[in-house]
């Protein structure tokens, strides 16, 4: 079976390369020319674990590879080549509104659909709202030569940046919705692999595939978000949220993963998909059911703020020729996204409220820059903190957990650290005589 891969951002770079791995013929597809053009040199436009490697172990033309993996532009090559055709293509939030933007998706469909003139599935792994998929299914049999033998497959995507490759290849389940049995033989042909190593296979109708992604999302969200709350009520009653957590996730029932509290979730996905979906939800008619999203958004965009007013403390009540080292720019650690990053935020908001901002970030730095161009920037975490009133501590990179406390005291005007991940040693910096705070613990 060959296989094509439309979009290759995070998603359809890692699937195409991991379909490779499984030992298909692969041909990714992208509208812009400069991915391609890397893609195909080997280079890959973002930060991901493992996957260069993947990438060049495939990639035709390079020492020693497989040779399965190729990348065009050219959808008359997609058509020609594919009998399955994996739609990866990104739904951002509408500018300006709740819902997402289907425009990617829809147009992926109806320019390949002019070159389906065989029996083919187009698999959609784009996070869309429900509905979408049957509308896209009937648009593309109208438009495709093959007709109604040019199927869809709705096979929501799970994975995590940072850990997308294995996220890939070795999935929690594996979520197939399909209008036939024909559909449904092609999709555990595809994943043979993967069905063989154990993984469970859910097939369902396309809504029901299509609402366990958001499903998923919000209730990721909900638990990032419940335990926020909590850590406003701690701050409230002197309790301390870390320790909370970790009562709470012995109870295996409720169990620690996702209940890491602090500055909130950000990035591509988890805040464009939980407004998307109540966006879709009151369309439907169902807006009620999913209105606690948007106090599971409200508590998540408060800890933002929460952290700016605490680094005003810090600074004696005003930013104003402050100076601020802002360690953490990606919007979580092994990854170079930038996507509401809750770390970039924060720093914003407290350059336009007057400080000096630094920000040091091991990978997002030239992802940062861009989208914030008016922030300093350092090439190490000592060069930001130089002389700064306040270090805040907003992406959890390694580097940054195995920071010495004493190293740090030496360059900076005053030895504040505000962690905003919860996961640095408070003892650990207080004994090298900093003044330690966290969202949600006593000070
Ligand atoms: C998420 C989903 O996990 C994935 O299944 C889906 O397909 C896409 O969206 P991703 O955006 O890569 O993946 O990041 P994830 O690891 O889920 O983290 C999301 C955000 O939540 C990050 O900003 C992270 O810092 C934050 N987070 C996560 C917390 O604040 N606390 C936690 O306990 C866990």
């Amino acid at each position: 079976m060959r296989i094509t891969v439309i979009g290759t951002g995070y998603l359809g770079t890692t699937h195409a390369a991991c379909m490779a791995e499984l030992g298909f013929e692969v041909l990714g597809l992208d509208i812009v020319p400069e991915k391609i053009e890397a893609l195909s040199a080997g280079r890959i436009p973002m930060y991901e674990p493992g996957l260069d490697e993947l990438l060049r172990k495939h990639l035709v033309g390079m020492p020693g590879s497989t040779g399965r993996l190729r990348f065009t532009t050219s959808w008359e090559e997609v058509g020609a080549f594919g009998d399955m055709h994996f739609v990866c293509t990104n739904t951002p939030q509408r500018r300006g509104e709740f819902a997402c933007d289907m425009s990617y998706v829809e147009s992926a469909f109806d320019l390949l659909a002019p070159h389906l003139d065989r029996p083919t599935l187009v698999v959609g792994k784009s996070t869309v709202p429900v509905g979408s998929a049957e509308r896209l299914a009937d648009r593309l049999a109208e438009r495709a030569p093959a007709g109604a033998a040019a199927e869809v497959a709705w096979n929501p995507e799970f994975l995590r940046e940072g850990y997308a490759v294995n996220d890939t290849l070795h999935p929690d389940r594996i979520v197939v919705g399909v209008r036939s049995e024909a559909a449904e033989a092609r999709m555990r042909e595809v994943y043979t692999p993967l069905l063989d190593a154990g993984t469970p296979l859910v097939v369902t109708d396309f809504a029901t595939a299509e609402l366990v992604k958001a499903a998923a999302n919000s209730f990721l969200a909900t638990k990032i978000s419940f335990i926020n709350a909590m850590a406003e009520v701690c701050e409230a009653s002197g309790a301390d949220v870390v320790q909370l957590a970790g009562a709470l996730a012995y109870d295996e029932r409720i169990g620690g993963k996702f209940l890491n509290s602090g500055l909130g979730f950000g990035g591509g996905c988890l805040p464009k998909d939980i407004r998307a979906f109540m966006a879709r939800a009151g369309e439907l008619g169902a807006d009620q059911a999913l209105t606690f999203l948007r106090e599971v958004d409200s508590i998540n965009m408060r800890r933002r703020s929460r952290m700016v007013e605490l680094a005003r403390e810090q600074c004696g009540g005003g930013f104003l020729g402050r100076r601020v080292a802002v360690l953490g720019a990606a919007f979580k650690p092994n990854s170079d996204d930038v996507r509401d990053s809750p770390a970039l935020n924060v720093a914003g908001q407290i350059q336009l409220q007057g400080a000096q901002v630094t920000v040091y970030d091991p990978k997002a730095m030239d992802n940062a820059r861009k989208l914030f161009p008016g922030l300093s920037f350092a090439e190490s975490a000592l060069e930001a903190a130089t002389g700064a009133h306040v270090v805040l501590h907003l992406t959890e990179w390694q580097e940054f957990r195995e920071m010495d406390p004493r190293d740090l005291a030496g360059v900076v005007s005053e030895r504040r650290i505000l962690d905003g991940r919860n996961v640095l040693d408070p003892q650990r910096w207080r004994e090298a005589g900093w003044t330690y705070r966290a969202l949600g613990r006593p000070s």
